[in-house]
């Protein structure tokens, strides 16, 4: 390796997770980077300890040293989150979907057309989920376009990888007036909004543009089709909601006689950079369906306790290799943070495991061996969401892209406490899964470039 092509170095404790349900602790190590922001190679001791590696770049100050404390994960995906929704995050959780929607959603939504109010919020949102660690956000924005255009630029400004949909809704039965657009003005400015993202000075595949029918129910066939031609057309990301509740599918079941997957498939948008959010309520159909086309599941815990009707089949999902990562579903959840949803994912796959009824026997209660571990969860929030977005990320390896979250376990008045001779190298993963919380996530990079420093 010619170490003039390392930019900077880090040298301490990693962990990853490059195969589902198990762990690599990658004690004092060092990785490098080059200008791309690509991982040039990471060498445990033994390798680097007789190279003048370390001594050259701690001399030109391109040495980051991290403390015992410190420990490095790679950067969160976030493969489904609703930024206008930022300012409804705790609010009327309560109301089933379709009411929470009307009452809560399509209003706020609407009033993203006054753009200094999208810039605030926009602002504000980047920032909290960068200092979540989330390196890379899957967003659905408002169906406005010039404030799709604020967001597109606040990520690329702010350094966060992006995939960004302006919102498309035209079905009058469904959609308030105040907020749809015709098929026409939909498929327009999906088009504009993907000219824009494309051609944005500086954008060097941060930012991409996605497709996005919100849901069955508030788009027309008309609409579905026209976007599927586009989408197939231009090779893009597509993201919707897929199967998300009992009133959801069965609007499709009624309409269409169909479920919410052979709709997109038949659509043409079915593909290999789909991302389905939820995907409560699949067919086996629908599953070999999912699989021939490579498309992806977000997986969205929280969001999917208070809206889904049904847990979600996450044990079958991995098992059967989808991919799969997870998302927040913000505003239904009620933080950005995705080891808050790693954590949500475990919790609600062991309510399913174990059943809820006290008046049943045990051996009735629940759905066996249905269990999701803390490291398969992990893995669905980094390699997981990789795999669905087609980039190398989530992985400290040679040829990705370095995106990585340094947690430290010192802050002053917070839950992750690492306890010398107590806690062994899995423990600590597990505590850093469960217990961190914002401040100890101290500096996040993506793409080599560093985007939060909080010391
Ligand atoms: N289904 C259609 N739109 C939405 C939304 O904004 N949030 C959630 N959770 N589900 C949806
Ligand atoms: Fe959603």
């Amino acid at each position: 390796m010619n170490h003039d092509d390392i930019i900077f170095g880090i040298l301490g404790n990693a962990f990853h997770c490059p195969v589902p349900g198990e762990f690599e602790f990658l004690e004092n190590a060092l990785i490098t980077v080059n200008a791309d922001g690509e991982i040039l190679g990471v060498a445990k001791p033994p390798e680097y300890s007789n190279s003048p590696i370390v001594e050259f770049l701690e001399n030109q100050g391109r040495l980051l040293r991290l403390t015992d404390k410190q420990y490095l994960i790679p950067g969160l995906v976030d493969l489904h989150c609703h930024a206008p929704q930022w300012p409804q995050m705790g609010k009327g959780l309560d109301l089933p979907l379709y009411d929470w929607l009307e009452s809560y959603t399509f209003p706020l939504e609407a009033r993203y057309q006054d753009l200094d109010f999208a810039q605030h919020v926009y602002k504000d949102l980047v920032q909290s989920t960068l200092s979540s660690g989330t390196t890379s956000a899957v967003y659905f924005s408002s169906i406005h376009l010039e404030p799709s255009k604020v967001l597109a630029d606040i990520c690329l400004e702010k350094g966060q990888r992006a995939f960004i949909g302006k919102v498309c809704m035209d079905n009058p039965e469904q959609c308030p007036d105040y907020y749809r657009q015709s098929a026409e003005q939909c498929l327009y400015e999906t088009e504009a909004f993907h000219q824009h993202v494309s051609g944005m000075a500086g954008n060097h595949g941060l930012v991409s543009p996605v497709v996005t029918p919100r849901f069955i129910p508030s788009c027309t066939e008309g609409l579905l089709k026209e976007l599927g031609q586009f989408a197939s057309d231009n090779d893009c990301y597509v993201q919707t909601h897929c199967s998300e509740s009992d009133w959801a599918r069965e609007y499709s079941g009624q309409k269409y006689g169909e479920t919410d997957i052979s709709i997109y498939e038949r659509t043409g948008l079915l593909g290999r950079k789909t991302i389905l959010a939820h995907s409560i309520f699949l067919t086996e159909s629908d599953i070999l369906k999912i699989l021939e086309r490579g498309a992806s599941i977000a997986h969205c815990p929280l969001s999917n306790m208070y809206f889904a009707n049904a847990a979600m089949e996450t044990r079958e999902i991995l098992d059967r290799g989808l991919h799969c990562g997870l998302g927040s579903d913000v505003a239904a959840s009620v933080t950005p943070s995705m080891l808050r949803s790693c954590f949500d994912a475990v919790s609600h796959s062991r309510v399913r495991e174990e059943g809820t009824s006290a008046k049943l026997k045990a051996e009735n209660r629940g759905e066996r061996n249905t269990r999701i571990s803390f490291l398969e969860a992990f893995w669905m929030a980094t390699v997981g969401g990789g795999k669905a977005l087609d980039k190398r990320i989530g992985l400290f390896k040679k040829g990705f892209s370095f995106d990585a979250v340094l947690i430290d376990s010192e802050v002053q008045d917070c839950d992750l406490k690492i306890w010398q001779g107590l806690d062994k190298s899995s423990d600590i993963l597990e505590k850093i899964i469960s217990t961190t919380c914002r401040q100890n996530i101290t500096r996040v990079w993506v793409q080599g470039k560093e985007v939060v420093n909080k010391n």
